[in-house]
């Protein structure tokens, strides 16, 4: 329902819907501190923050996500969406290296500037941090999947899945088809002890249990243990090892020294965290050859639509689109949400009522709809396989979700 009072004639909307086409077309990806959409007549100002990593090993997902905040903003410009006025848009990014105490720092200074809500962080400790420093303001992420930020009336929500559905698609994974394959195969479990490797590593054993799975051993990594866990596989006889871990420097360094060792042949299973399309050219700056990367197989999430990946890349030139579908979902989330907020007063900030009654069918990530606690409810188009063929990443089919408890 609109809520702007005037009655808009055609040939009006017409000409702003012109005006705000050229100002998308003007709108070439600029530093990435900030970013502005200012439209003549506009009834106020929608002041928007993100905290991602910029730089760092996760710079390639942060940069996508902060195209596919602006490419969200873009459109609703272009079409006034959602039954909102018309609106200028300022969204106001800092660069937290996915580092927990820089994420916090970052949502305290945005909270005092005044954004309605925070779009971020990638990794799931930087988040953990952050939306306690920015409440009661939202943080919405579109990546951190840790199952310790399910928390029933707080400031979070995202756009993905937590880690107890993905450990189970992982479990489903490494699994394999039950009609064609009788026996579970034995698996080393490979895991950091941070909140993304180990509540990955918690789900995926009890739910490979459940498929009537073993796991052999179970080693965590630190930072210097790469080459050595590498090693060790290669000395065993495990045939399948799963790594949770969103450490890639440290995943690089093991694919490196697996393939340096001719004696290593586990195929390798991973999370999310392994699309990284950083990942060859890290493996191959370290002399490894990348030819362990062809056994790597990883669960992902919806990478988005084919209409959305063809538009995502005529505007960044760039092929890396996960983490901007997921970001341009949670833009649009957050703005149903505003639009929602029963007394619409600018500026002010969303509501986690209206946050949480946001419904996209059929989004460009997938079908987006929020539990009580602010998490994505998961259905069969949450989740895909991938896969590295020539260094270059390869989307499987999606992964039907197992049923729930
Ligand atoms: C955050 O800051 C605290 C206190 O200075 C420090 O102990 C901790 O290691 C820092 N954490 C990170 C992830 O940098
Ligand atoms: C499992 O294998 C059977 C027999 O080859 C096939 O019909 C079925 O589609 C497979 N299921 C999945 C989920 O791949
Ligand atoms: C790893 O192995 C130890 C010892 O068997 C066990 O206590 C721990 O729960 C295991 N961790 C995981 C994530 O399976
Ligand atoms: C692997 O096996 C070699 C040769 O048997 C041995 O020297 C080495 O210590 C083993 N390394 C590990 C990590 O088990
Ligand atoms: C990631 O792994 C690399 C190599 O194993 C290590 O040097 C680095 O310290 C790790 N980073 C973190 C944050 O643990
Ligand atoms: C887009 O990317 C391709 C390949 O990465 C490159 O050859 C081309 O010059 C790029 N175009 C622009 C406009 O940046
Ligand atoms: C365990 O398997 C049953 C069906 O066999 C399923 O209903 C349940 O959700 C599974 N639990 C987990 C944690 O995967």
């Amino acid at each position: 329902m609109p809520r702007s009072p005037a009655l808009v004639c055609c040939l009006l909307a017409a000409l702003a819907a012109l005006a705000a086409s050229q100002a998308d077309s003007e709108a070439v990806i600029p530093p990435w501190a900030e970013f502005k959409l200012t439209r003549q007549g506009a009834e106020g100002t929608v002041k928007i923050g993100c905290i991602l990593p910029f730089s760092g090993d996760n710079a390639v997902k942060g940069n996508a996500a902060r195209n596919g905040i602006i490419m969200a903003i873009n459109a609703i410009a272009a079409e006034d969406k959602f039954g909102l006025p018309k609106l200028s848009f300022e969204l106001s990014c800092k660069d937290t290296v996915c580092n927990a105490n820089n994420s916090a720092a970052a949502a305290a200074e945005l909270k005092k500037a005044g954004v309605v809500a925070v779009i971020g962080d990638v990794c799931s400790s930087a988040s953990l941090a952050a939306k306690d420093a920015l409440a009661p303001i939202l943080l919405m992420s579109p990546s951190s999947t840790s199952d310790k930020l399910t928390i029933a009336g707080d400031n979070f929500l995202r756009t993905v899945a937590p880690d107890r559905f993905q450990s189970r698609i992982l479990a489903v994974l490494v699994r394999g088809n039950t009609t064609t394959i009788k026996k579970a195969i034995p698996v080393v479990l490979v895991y950091e002890a941070n909140s993304y490797g180990q509540g990955l590593a918690d789900g995926f054993a009890v739910a490979y249990k459940n498929l009537t799975g073993r796991i052999r051993f179970n080693r965590t990594v630190t930072p210097t243990n790469a080459k050595s866990i590498a090693t060790e596989l290669a000395n065993s006889t495990a045939t399948r090892v799963v790594i949770a871990t969103n450490n890639n420097t440290w995943v690089a360094e093991f694919l490196a020294a697996g393939a340096a060792n001719p004696t290593f042949r586990p195929a390798i299973f991973a999370g999310d965290a392994q699309l990284n399309p950083d990942l060859p050219s890290l493996v191959a700056g370290l002399d490894g050859s990348p030819a362990l990367l062809s056994k790597l197989q990883a669960t992902a999430y919806n990478q988005g639509t084919g209409t959305f990946r063809a538009k995502y890349k005529a505007f960044t030139n760039d092929s890396y689109t996960g983490h901007a579908a997921h970001a341009f979902d949670a833009l649009n989330a957050l703005m149903i949400g505003y639009a929602m907020n029963s007394e619409f007063v600018l500026p002010k900030a969303i509501s986690l009522q209206s946050a949480i009654k946001a419904n996209i069918k059929a989004g460009v990530s997938g079908n987006i709809k929020f539990d009580a606690t602010g998490d994505l409810i998961p259905d069969n188009t949450a989740y895909q396989s991938i896969r590295y063929v020539g260094g270059k990443v390869v989307l499987g089919p999606f992964l039907p979700l197992p049923p729930a408890k």
